[in-house]
């Protein structure tokens, strides 16, 4: 069931439509089950995102050696007049918006007075991630036109505005998450649905020297060993598993020849997971490891690949110093 909510925040109204309401919590409890129950062992990394999860997250962008999101913020910030982009009327449709730490970044680029032509779409699957968020950027550009749709853009990419004039923005190199055959499926649909004249800005983690990838998925404070165990707190709650997150360890490493930092947890003892109250345990051996995450990182020769899969032009990569992370601007 899909339901509206109308949410009234200072003097302008933001509306958030709910899409996600009702989707069965059995399916979820299902998907990880069958992760867990496969050989190597797996869970998705979109179950990182609880509260805790987000925090850690959080707390993650802010680490010395984790260099992305700084990165692409700094990118971002330095925009300047360089997007080709005419702002005038323009539907921004942010997927996976998050905490919109980067759109008001890019928002600020925009003239005072074309703003209160722009309307702005965010898209997340947290419903409490989109309010926090328009509140706060509401305070910052308070003519803004925000609706907020709360979906899995992923599964639910149809369920996008179809106004003219669109700007389609993915930070974060999110897509990174995605295997290759799903992010070739996911270009394809998002191609098939963007219309002449709309445009498409993806931010990307780009390939570099293996130990500076490896630190950042390392840290030495372990806090992103800290937000790898949590998954098992997050699927405890969703599928009713007894983990104990203290029985696992975090491992991250670069897989060169797929261009892919790979992250696991392995078991520091043998032991057996209830799934209660219908399902049989797991077992799980001594050094056996679940695998939680791919982080692919991209060259050129792969932003040429999916402006093909999507039938794109690039119009522009917009990049660092160092180079260690891209904004590609694509238009259809
Ligand atoms: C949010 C998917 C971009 O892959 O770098 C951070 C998640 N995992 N540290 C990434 C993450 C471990 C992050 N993304």
């Amino acid at each position: 069931m899909n339901y509206t909510t109308g949410v009234t925040l200072k003097k302008t109204a933001v509306t958030i439509t709910n899409h996600l309401s009702g989707i069965g919590s059995d399916a979820v409890k299902e998907e990880i089950l069958e992760g867990l129950r496969s050989h190597p062992k797996y869970i998705s990394s979109k179950f990182f995102y609880d509260k805790t999860g987000s925090e850690l997250f959080k707390k993650i962008t802010t680490l010395e050696e984790y260099y992305p999101t700084r990165t692409e913020k700094i990118i971002l910030f330095s925009l300047g007049d360089g997007l080709n982009i005419d702002f005038r009327d323009l539907n921004i449709i942010e997927l996976g918006s998050g905490d919109h730490s980067k759109i008001r970044l890019l928002l600020s680029h925009i003239p005072g007075p074309v703003l209160p032509t722009v309307h702005y779409y965010p898209v997340d699957i947290s419903q409490s991630a989109i309010l926090n968020a328009t509140e706060k950027l509401l305070e910052e550009f308070p003519v803004l036109h925000i609706e907020g749709i709360v979906a899995d853009f992923v599964h639910q990419l149809d369920l996008v505005p179809s106004v003219r004039k669109r700007l389609f923005c993915f930070f974060g190199s999110t897509i990174g998450n995605f295997g290759k055959n799903l992010t070739k499926r996911f270009l394809q649909h998002l191609g098939k649905l963007m219309k002449p004249g709309d445009h498409f800005l993806l931010g990307l983690d780009m390939v570099k020297d293996a130990e500076v990838l490896e630190k950042a998925y390392q840290d030495a404070q372990g806090v992103t060993a800290a937000f790898n165990k949590n998954i098992l707190n997050v699927v405890n709650h969703l599928a009713g598993t007894d983990f104990d997150p203290a029985l696992f360890e975090h491992v991250a490493f670069y897989d060169r020849e797929n261009r892919k930092i790979e992250m696991h947890l392995r078991a520091l003892r043998d032991m057996t997971v209830s799934a209660h109250p219908e399902n049989n345990p797991i077992s799980i051996a001594r050094g056996e490891m679940i695998h939680t995450e791919n982080s692919h990182k991209f060259n050129t020769r792969q932003i040429d690949e999916m402006a093909t899969w999507a039938g794109l032009q690039t119009e522009r990569i917009f990049t660092d110093r160092n180079k260690w992370f891209s904004l590609v601007h694509f238009r259809k």
